[in-house]
């Protein structure tokens, strides 16, 4: 599978599942992969992490993201994504949330390169499938840590590396330092390596490839209640092709906006019901940014409860 010169949507937890994956798929995103389901989940209680790892075909190629620190068991679990259908496995080694990081997961692996690369190399093995690997910076408060990881996990047949560049100290504060995606590539220049990080506007993503030569961008938070982003992106990147300068390319028409909502509530709907629904406050929320009225139409989502509330406040707002 080639990652080069794509655009990725980033793996969001509670956010990047297989509707609004398919949406942001539609609109330009290349490649997508499930929010992180825990390999010991996976093999244990395999019913409890079925609705994190479902997709359509129309997303292809999708992947699907494991944390997990035991070699054997990220290996068995990465056998089984492979026997799921997924195109590639990505491995999560940035997670910064507690839960994940006591158990030695997520981006506690930055503080064992060694451990990170045999956890690769069980997986590689076992799994017949690309397998890539998300890290950040480090796991303290210095950047110490990334060029070792790559390191191990590219020497154990990692496909490619997603570097976050913050430290897990920083959590989401402060900015992402793409001088650290930079550096990555510099170190590992026929490797491929994906950057990631306050890419907020599509001129940051042109700028993220020139300033870093990263090979592909990875997006997230800007997708929220914008799956057009990446659509914006290409249209930029045409115009830049034909010897314009990438303008700051024009959003979806209010119409456009509108339908791409309404299905994204009914399929919601169509697929876990009023829990569904519940689930598409937040992204009305986020669909409403920058819009004159949108506190007050934030303000009233408590309200939408059924598949018509939602479908007469999108009529009245958007
Ligand atoms: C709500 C939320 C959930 C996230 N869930 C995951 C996850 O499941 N796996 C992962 O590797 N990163 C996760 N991340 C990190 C993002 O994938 C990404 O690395 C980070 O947001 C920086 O990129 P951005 O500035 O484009 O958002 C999450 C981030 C947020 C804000």
């Amino acid at each position: 599978m080639e990652f080069r010169g794509k655009l990725i949507l980033a793996p969001l937890a509670g956010i990047t599942d297989r509707t609004f994956r398919l949406l942001c798929r539609e609109n330009g995103a290349d490649v997508t992969v499930t929010e992180m389901v825990s390999a010991r989940g996976l093999l244990m209680q395999p019913a409890r992490t079925a609705r994190y790892l479902e997709y359509g075909e129309g997303e292809r190629p999708v992947g699907a993201q494991l944390f997990g620190a035991i070699p054997e068991e990220m290996a068995e679990a990465a056998a089984e994504i492979r026997r799921l259908g997924f195109d590639f496995v990505d491995i999560n080694m940035g997670c910064p949330v507690r839960k994940v990081t006591a158990g030695g997961a997520g981006a506690a692996l930055l503080s064992h390169p060694p451990l990170a690369g045999k956890i690769v190399k069980a997986a590689v093995d076992a799994a017949g499938i690309p397998v890539t690997v998300k890290i950040r910076s480090g796991f303290g408060t210095e950047p110490d840590s990334y060029l070792p990881v790559a390191s191990e996990v590219f020497g154990a047949g990692a496909a490619a590396v997603t570097l976050h560049p913050r430290t897990r100290g920083q959590m989401f504060s402060g900015t992402a330092d793409w001088g650290q995606i930079e550096r990555l590539k510099r170190e590992f220049p026929d490797r491929v390596v994906i950057g990631n990080g306050d890419v907020r506007q599509p001129e940051d993503s042109w700028r993220m490839v020139s300033e870093t030569g990263c090979d592909a961008v990875m997006i997230g938070r800007a997708a929220l209640g914008n799956p057009w982003i990446f659509s914006a992106i290409r249209r930029g990147v045409a115009v830049a092709a034909g010897g314009g300068a990438p303008g700051t390319p024009d959003g979806p028409s209010p119409e456009a906006r509108r339908t791409l909502i309404l299905r994204h509530g009914e399929e919601m709907h169509r697929r876990h019901g009023e829990g569904g629904i519940r689930e598409m406050r937040k992204h009305l929320a986020w669909y409403s940014r920058g819009i004159p009225g949108a506190s007050a139409f934030r303000g009233h989502l408590v309200t939408v409860r059924t598949c018509d509330d939602f479908r007469s406040a999108v009529e009245r707002f958007f």
